[in-house]
């Protein structure tokens, strides 16, 4: 963060004093106004409900300009790296700052593929859930129990035991989701295989079964990595702030994740996913294509309670360029699978036809997000829709354990505590009692 020439003043209208800020210049991107003083010095807060124009802490792991929709992991536009990088070169980037050359890679693929395993007890806890229930709520339950079985790497103060976690964690994700994928079937557990790609892995113990031998679809595997490389990171969103939040208590690497996990599962965030395919679905056994204008009607009017699943972003004012990535995947994984015909499919390209020339949408700068596409294809590939943003989980967290590091290494770093404009009652006493 360096000091910028420029300072900030604000004045006031009731004659005190005025205050002067300082202001701080990141690499790219908006300048921030430092107002830490500003309680101290006003004895007022600042109003920001929703960080709509608040900076909450500095981070060099990914920027977005939401205006001209560009996304960088560690200074790398995001087209480049889902078109040369796989997964395992993704996450050493977000973890260290750099891409791995071909030794690093070597020992960071095996370091990852050799924490896969879980304790064996974990099959016993997940078993206590019910067969049906939503693979986030039993997610977020195991990913939290992870801190009662890996004692031995939750001292936040020791370095080696954040490394730990965090290779457990990107490791062990993988097999967590697709346990609670195979409980929710009533099938055998697949135990890793570490000769496969960490996507091929998980591929394999989703859809595999002990009777018979699995082979990893290439296209599939790509593209399901490709679904993780534009989920990994991005920036100070909802679950990442969560995790930040939660995190700057103190509390171990496994509950903090845990608490990205839960932020995660809400529609507005990576629960639009499945909301979005589930819209498709809807539209397509109600009229389909036909339908299109009416469905566009009610997502117009305000008193209908209907958005447009996959559409919006607080940062994004521009095409997602996730968006775009992931809409080239799944024209390519509909026609290497022989769907190219896939009605929901079309059905998104005329919603999609339709929004970005409606005045409603083109005002107020709504275009597609990533989730938008990622259902056809995760729906293409076989994942039901109840674990999308299971797999959205799997992917952020390198994202989340890089922001969490770096939260402890920040020596500005202090427990996240906002505080609130009251408006509840003034003191009064108990009467009649
Ligand atoms: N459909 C219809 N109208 C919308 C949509 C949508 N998907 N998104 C925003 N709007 C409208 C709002 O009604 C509002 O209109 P107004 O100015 O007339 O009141 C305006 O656009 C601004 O919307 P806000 O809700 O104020 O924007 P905010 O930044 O708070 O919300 C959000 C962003 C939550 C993503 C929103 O666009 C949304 O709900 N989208 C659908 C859910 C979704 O796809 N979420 C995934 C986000 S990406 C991710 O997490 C991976």
């Amino acid at each position: 963060m360096q000091l910028s020439d420029k300072k900030a003043t604000l004045s006031f209208s009731d004659g005190s004093s005025p205050i002067e800020f300082p202001v701080y210049q990141g690499t790219i991107g908006p300048d921030v106004i430092d107002i830490r003083k500003l309680y101290g010095q006003s004895g007022m807060f600042t109003y920001d409900p929703g960080f709509l124009s608040t900076a909450s802490c500095e981070s060099g792991i990914t920027y977005i300009d939401g205006d001209e929709g560009q996304l960088l992991y560690r200074g790398y536009p995001i087209d480049q790296l889902a078109q040369k990088c796989d997964f395992m070169d993704i996450s050493y980037l977000i973890l260290n700052g750099d891409l791995p050359d071909a030794n690093q890679k070597k020992e960071f693929d095996s370091l990852v593929t050799h924490h896969t395993m879980v304790n064996e007890q974990l099959h016993f806890f997940l078993r206590g859930f019910r067969r049906d229930a939503h693979p986030m709520a039993v997610l977020t339950g195991l990913v939290g129990a992870l801190a009662a079985f890996y004692h031995d790497s939750t001292d936040i103060t020791n370095a080696h035991h954040r490394h730990v976690s965090a290779i457990r964690l990107i490791a062990k994700m993988p097999t967590l989701v697709a346990m609670a994928y195979k409980y929710s079937q009533g099938q055998p557990f697949i135990y890793p295989q570490n000769d496969l790609s960490y996507t091929g892995n998980f591929l394999r113990m989703m859809f595999a079964t002990p009777c018979e031998e699995y082979k990893v679809n290439e296209v599939v595997e790509r593209a399901l990595d490709r679904i993780f490389i534009l989920h990994a990171d991005h920036e100070q969103n909802a679950s990442t702030s969560t995790v930040r939040l939660c995190g700057s208590s103190g509390t171990n690497p496994f509950a903090a994740i845990a608490s990205g996990v839960a932020c995660l599962w809400g529609p507005a965030h990576g629960g639009a996913n499945e909301a979005c395919l589930q819209m498709l679905e809807e539209l397509q056994a109600n009229g389909g294509v036909a339908k299109v204008g009416e469905f566009m009607e009610k997502v117009k009017d305000k008193n209908s309670g209907v958005r447009l699943m996959g559409f919006g972003h607080r940062v994004y004012k521009n095409y997602d360029p996730r968006a775009k990535l992931m809409q080239e995947t799944c024209k390519e994984v509909l026609a290497a699978l022989g769907l190219e015909n896939d009605p929901l499919f079309k059905l998104a390209m005329e919603l999609e036809r339709i929004a970005l020339e409606d005045p409603y949408f083109v005002d107020r700068k709504l275009y597609p997000n990533v989730d938008f596409y990622s259902g056809i294809v995760q729906r293409a590939i076989g994942i039901p829709t109840s674990l999308f943003t299971a797999i959205f989980a799997l992917a952020r967290t390198v994202g989340w354990i890089a922001q969490w590091n770096e939260m402890l290494s920040d020596p500005d770093y202090k427990i996240g505590r906002p505080r609130q404009l009251y408006v509840g009652s003034e003191v009064r006493d108990i009467a009649g009692r």
